[in-house]
Parts: structure tokens; C-alpha cells; sequence
């Protein structure tokens, strides 16, 4: 059984003026096979930071603390190799790529993850399926990559991906974004197809309880100013629906300004400078 453990971890980020403000500080989290977490947690609180972090994104610094994969450092891994060893990251904002199908890069993808490449024919079947699976029209491996995607075929795209790539531990960042209520049903179902297999299991990023309504969480973490604030199971996101993120987040020491929930100003060690990314 496949299990990713994040222990006490710190990232910065490299920004435009180079300052690298310390986004993550100090995140514990472990994702076994079998189980599904739903990471939530205000704008800017981190959740991306720590998606990209998993990923290898060379923007994300990895200050301190660890990220293993069945006991392998994950740090110390590349981008493909992460992939390689069973990890799947779908972005918030994909990156477009001119001159390269989705037919291509899905079949470039599945050959890097399993070690060889498939037999085109078998391959195209595997694809199809998975593709009428999600609903996605036939002439869509043929467009380019990611260019001028609308917000659900961004996310069809990205399920479409998992169920090909068959990862150990998949993380989704905002994959219910953009999803039209018939989307966000094929979306959920493409999920729930991928984690009822043995062996899988999914860190879920989102901001809104609309997909846990299809996708159940066994766990709900709070990642606000870069920590996790509070854990509980799928009531957790129910009451933050209802109440807010400000109880919690008063629960946990900060002060919360009642116009954005939020304020980014919090107590005692919180407030230390290279803390506080507030303001971007
Ligand atoms: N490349 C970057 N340059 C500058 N600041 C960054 C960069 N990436 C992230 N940050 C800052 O780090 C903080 C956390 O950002 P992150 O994207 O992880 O938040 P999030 O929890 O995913 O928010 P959202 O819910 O809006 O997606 C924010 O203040 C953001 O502006
Ligand atoms: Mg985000």
C-alpha cells in the first residue's frame, strides 16, 4: 500500500522581486492508499504552494521538513521521476503547448510513467475508452495542448490523464473549478472510478464543498497561513460551508477581519515577518 508523507514542511517562493516569502511553514499530512483528503482552505492560504511542492515545481523551495513515497525521498527526486514513482499533479492553471496533441503527449505521458511505450493501437483503444468514459469528444485529441481549453475540458483533460497514468497518490488542485453541474458529475465519477481501484489514493484541493458531494472525504484538512489549522472528516466541510472559514480560524489564534474572513494577521509566533504573505 502506497502512502505519501509530508512531514513539518516549509516552502518559499521564488517571486518576481526574488524575496522568497515563506509560504508553507511547517505541514504535516500523510495520504495512504485507500484514502481520500480534502484539503481546504482560504485564497492564498498555501493549498497550490503545497501541490507544486509535491510536484517538483522549481519555483516552490523546499526550506525544510520532508516528502517521502513509500519511505522514498521524494525531495530528492525530478519532476519525472516523481511521476515515475507514481505520483500525479493537475495543476490550477495548465500550461498551454502549441504543436503538441493531447493524443501525443497523453501517449509520451503513459510511456515515461509505465517505462515503455504502448502499442499505438492499444494505446488509441485505452484513450477512446477513457475518453467517452468522460464524456469528451473524439476530436479532442487531436487540439493542442491545453490551448484554449474552456474550464471544463480542462478538468475532462486532467481526469482523463489520471485514468490513463493509473498514479499512486493523484493531487487535484481545484479540479471542480469551472465545472458546469453535468461536468462536476463526470469529473466526480472519473474519480471515484480511479480511487475505487486498490492502491490509489487522492489529495483533493478545493475551495467549495459542491464536489465532496460526489467525492466523500475521508479526511478534511484546514491549510490557512501555510499550516494546517484543523483536521477533521467530510461534517468539517460541511460546517465551514455553512459557517465560514472565520470560527476556525479564530479557533486556531488568528485575528479574522470580517470582510474577506481573513485578515492574514495572526498572534504570537505568527507574526514573524518572513511570515507573512498577506498582501500579494
Ligand atoms: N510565484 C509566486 N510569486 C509570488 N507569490 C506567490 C507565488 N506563488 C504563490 N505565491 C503566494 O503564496 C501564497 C499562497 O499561494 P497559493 O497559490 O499556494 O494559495 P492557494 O491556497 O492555492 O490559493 P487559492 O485558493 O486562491 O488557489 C499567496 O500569497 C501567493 O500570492
Ligand atoms: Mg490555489
Amino acid at each position: 500500500m502506497s502512502t505519501l508523507e509530508i512531514r513539518d514542511l516549509h516552502v518559499s517562493v521564488l517571486d518576481a522581486a526574488d524575496d522568497r516569502p515563506e509560504i508553507l511553514r511547517g505541514v504535516d499530512l500523510t495520504v495512504a492508499a485507500g484514502q481520500t483528503h480534502a484539503i481546504m482552505g482560504p485564497n492564498g492560504s498555501g493549498k497550490s504552494t503545497l501541490a507544486y511542492a509535491i510536484a517538483g515545481h522549481p519555483k516552490y523551495l523546499v526550506t525544510q521538513g520532508s516528502i517521502t513515497l513509500d519511505g522514498q525521498d521524494v525531495l530528492a527526486m525530478s519532476v519525472d521521476a516523481r511521476a515515475r514513482a507514481g505520483l500525479f499533479l493537475a495543476m490550477q492553471y495548465p500550461v498551454e503547448v502549441p504543436g503538441v496533441s493531447v493524443s501525443n503527449f497523453l501517449r509520451t505521458a503513459v510511456t515515461a510513467v509505465r517505462g515503455e511505450a504502448p502499442k499505438l493501437r492499444l494505446f488509441l483503444k485505452e484513450m477512446n475508452e477513457a475518453m467517452a468514459a468522460l464524456s469528451i469528444d473524439p476530436a479532442f485529441a487531436q487540439r493542442n495542448l491545453n490551448e484554449g481549453f474552456s474550464g471544463g475540458e480542462k478538468k475532462r483533460h486532467e481526469i482523463l490523464q489520471l485514468e490513463l497514468l493509473a498514479p499512486k497518490i493523484a493531487v487535484l488542485d481545484e479540479t471542480d473549478s469551472g465545472l458546469d453541474i453535468d461536468a462536476l458529475k463526470v469529473v466526480s465519477e472519473g474519480i471515484n472510478r480511479y480511487r475505487a481501484q486498490p492502491g490509489h489514493g487522492v489529495l483533493l484541493i478545493t475551495h467549495y464543498t459542491r464536489i465532496l458531494r460526489y467525492v466523500t472525504p475521508d479526511f478534511v484538512p484546514v491549510l490557512a497561513r501555510g499550516r494546517i489549522v484543523k483536521s477533521g472528516g467530510r461534517e468539517l466541510a460541511l460546517q465551514l460551508e455553512a459557517e465560514g472559514y472565520g470560527p476556525v480560524l479564530q479557533e486556531a489564534g488568528y485575528d479574522v477581519d470580517e470582510t474577506d474572513g481573513f485578515s492574514g494577521a495572526a498572534t504570537g509566533e505568527e507574526a514573524a515577518p518572513a511570515a507573512a504573505p498577506a498582501g500579494r
